[in-house]
């Protein structure tokens, strides 16, 4: 569909949840706040500790805009992370440096007592202050991201402690005592719900679910610990702010997407890297907004390679309700100049 630049005015971004295709497509970067950019890393080290950035609001404010300054992409993601959630709850959360978060691990149900619902607002509400002031500091063409980890994707750190390559202790706890295990995926549904809905009541404009680990399930536990508790923080939220979009992100988990899009609620899905194309485009003619999915290590890389994907992506998707994204965040050895290259490649006109 052809675009008029009239249209580029106002959050374009939320076009295609309203059913437009737009040509060029809109676009953003998972992780384009971060360790790439030297002036992250500045304030990164002005905070100290990765979390007290996130509970910085006048600094997670500076780390979410600094991308949009240099890139001018169409949408902003609060800067936060999915381990806020078992943060606020009390479990206590360290990111050790050079080694990735760190928890003290809830392997049963006796454990969960050490995770608290009613004092989870202290710290989220310094999240929302953040969300409040990036409404009022972003252009007003930028749509601002809100987001949180899906319950099984945050449940498999609160389970292991740490990240992990097969995301076993969950999905032992899981197999060993499924009653007690929805015990915590409900915890982390109910504080999730409270967590989105005071992001969309500070000025989010669409929300999206992170399921980084949604891959490692099989499909009977794939819609026992991804469908359905995201269906339920889907349809609370839906039925309190209808006109928000959340974007879901199974990650590694093309072949089970039909059947998350049809139960979850969904109003769109962030393909993975491995997503076929012809998967996408599938998808996105079915009436959802399909995001991605440029291999990360792709637009490290640079070149002519790059910017051949990137027209084979934008080919693939013409004409439908997509938004270009990466298939995952962006690493930290990605070069910045790349970022700007695909940024003018993606809004080059074809
Ligand atoms: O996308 C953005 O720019 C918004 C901010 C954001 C971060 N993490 C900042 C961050 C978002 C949306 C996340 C999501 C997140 N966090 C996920 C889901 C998406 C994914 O990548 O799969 C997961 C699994 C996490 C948990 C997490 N946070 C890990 C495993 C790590 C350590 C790995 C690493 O890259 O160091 C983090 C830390 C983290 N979160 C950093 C950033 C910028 C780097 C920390 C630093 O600055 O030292």
């Amino acid at each position: 569909m052809q675009v008029t630049d009239t249209l580029t005015a106002r959050r374009r971004f939320l076009q295609p949840f309203s059913g437009q295709a737009l040509d060029p497509p809109p676009v953003w970067l998972m992780r384009q706040a971060g360790r790439y950019l030297p002036e992250y890393r500045e304030t990164r080290s002005e905070a100290g500790g990765f979390l007290d950035l996130c509970y910085t609001p006048r600094l997670a404010a500076e780390v979410t805009l600094q991308p949009i300054r240099r890139y001018g992409f169409d949408a902003a993601i609060l800067f936060s992370d999915i381990l806020v959630v078992p943060d606020a709850l009390g479990q206590g959360v360290r990111f050790a440096e050079g080694e990735g978060p760190v928890l003290e691990p809830i392997r049963d149900v006796a454990a969960l007592k050490r995770l608290d619902l009613s004092r989870t607002q202290e710290k989220f509400a310094l999240v929302w202050e953040t969300v409040a002031r990036l409404r009022q500091d972003l252009p007003c063409e930028t749509a601002l991201i809100g987001f949180c980890g899906a319950p099984w994707t945050v449940a498999t750190y609160v389970v292991e402690g740490h990240g992990s390559s097969d995301q076993g202790e969950a999905r032992r706890w899981a197999y060993r005592d499924p009653a007690g295990f929805q015990r915590l995926i409900d915890i982390l549904c109910e504080a999730s719900i409270g967590y989105l809905e005071g992001q969309v009541a500070a000025g989010a404009d669409v929300l999206q679910l992170f399921d980084s680990w949604s891959g490692s399930l099989a499909d009977d536990q794939f819609d026992a610990w991804v469908i359905r508790p995201t269906a339920r923080i889907v349809s609370t939220i839906k039925a309190r702010h209808p006109h928000v979009p959340i974007i879901g992100f199974p990650r590694g988990s093309a072949s089970l997407l039909a059947d998350y899009l049809a139960r979850t609620g969904v109003d769109g899905v962030s393909c993975d890297t491995s997503c076929p194309l012809p998967v996408m485009k599938r998808t996105a003619e079915t009436g959802r907004v399909v995001q991605g999915n440029l291999d990360p290590l792709l637009l490290v890389a640079g070149g002519d390679a790059l910017d051949a994907r990137v027209d084979a992506i934008r080919a693939a998707m013409s004409g439908q309700r997509f938004i270009f994204n990466l298939g995952h965040g962006i690493v930290p050895e990605t070069p910045p100049a790349h970022v700007a290259r695909l940024v003018e490649r993606v809004r080059r006109k074809l």
